[in-house]
């Protein structure tokens, strides 16, 4: 595998599934694999769970890995081609993912979209920069519009506790003060659109994804009636595609409580964290025993490993 920056990257989504779902039986199991193999982290915004969880994810194939906040200590980057350099930003993206690419075999990437120029955000000029000149394989830590990484562990979340082959999933908009990007709702609805669930989106108008991401998923604007019968609800605020970037609604009714959870099928309560407390989503749910986040989150660690393992394999 030379890059895996979405699902379009994977032939057999459920087949990485089932690879993470066995190392997570097995974490050492390939623990010789990266021997004498280094990879970047490279973090242009902040993190917890990615930063960590793939760090330890290399640590299990016996890899050595660097990690950089470009973000705040290196220089930052140019991205147009062409321009003449006399801003605040010292060194272009062709330089900095090539020179990275001499001291790493794989490289992983974290850059968020400025959420002010849609067409811009959408071509991932940096995540795909960093494929173009790093010369190594590239893996997407959270890019402009995709976080694939918790993609995978979601699904990975979602396989391992349905109690029936085509469970009913929901991806449900919450409220946030500030304006956050589309890429993990539009990531979860690429990679639940692999498959044969039952898959619901709901939100208030103008919060549609692209078309042709949300693909075949059901919109539905009645929050309460998208959450009838539904066995597991994905809660994630992200501003608005249609309005790009901005924020439309700040309606507290759409947070996630537990009157409304008591709509679903016993359903389970997920999210990608970090997550905010009785805004998106109640005290009582996020601690009641539907809450399914913590082993979400720990299955970002084989979600990682499971990609680092073919990457590995393909070197
Ligand atoms: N879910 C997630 O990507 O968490 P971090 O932003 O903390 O890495």
């Amino acid at each position: 595998m030379k890059q895996f920056t979405s699902v379009d990257d994977i032939s057999d989504p459920l087949g990485l599934v089932e690879e993470a779902l066995s190392l997570k039986k097995s974490p050492l199991a390939f623990n010789h694999l990266g021997k004498d193999l280094t990879l970047g982290l490279i973090f242009m915004n902040p993190s917890l769970r990615t930063r960590l969880s793939t760090q330890k994810a290399a640590q299990n194939l016996g890899m050595n890995v660097m990690v950089m906040n470009v973000g705040s200590d290196g220089w930052h980057l140019e991205t147009e081609d062409g321009v003449i350099m006399n801003s605040d930003k010292a060194e272009h993206v062709k330089e900095a993912a090539a020179v990275i690419g001499q001291y790493c075999n794989i490289i992983g990437l974290r850059s968020f979209p400025g959420l002010t120029d849609r067409e811009k955000d959408y071509k991932d000029v940096i995540i795909n920069s960093f494929v173009k000149y790093s010369g190594v394989p590239v893996i997407s830590l959270e890019s402009a519009i995709y976080h694939p990484l918790q993609s995978l562990a979601d699904l990975m979340t979602i396989e391992e506790l349905k109690a029936k082959a085509g469970p009913k999933v929901v991806l449900s908009w919450a409220p946030h003060i500030k304006a956050l990007p589309q890429s993990v709702p539009n990531s979860f609805a690429k990679w639940i659109n692999t498959t044969s669930y039952e898959f619901v989106i709901t939100h208030p108008e103008g919060y549609e994804l692209a078309e042709d991401i949300a693909g075949d998923a059901q919109i539905e604007y009645d929050q309460n009636k998208a959450f009838e019968g539904a066995d597991f609800i994905y809660t994630k605020n992200w501003s608005s595609y249609r309005e790009y970037g901005k924020i439309l609604s700040s309606d507290k009714s759409w947070m996630v409580d537990e009157l409304k959870m008591s709509l679903t099928n016993n359903g389970k309560f997920m999210n990608c964290l970090p997550v905010r407390r009785n805004l998106i989503v109640s005290d009582g749910v996020l601690d009641g025993q539907h809450s399914v986040v913590i082993q979400q989150a720990g299955n970002r660690e084989f979600s990682a490993q499971a990609v680092l393992k073919r990457m590995i394999e393909g070197l």
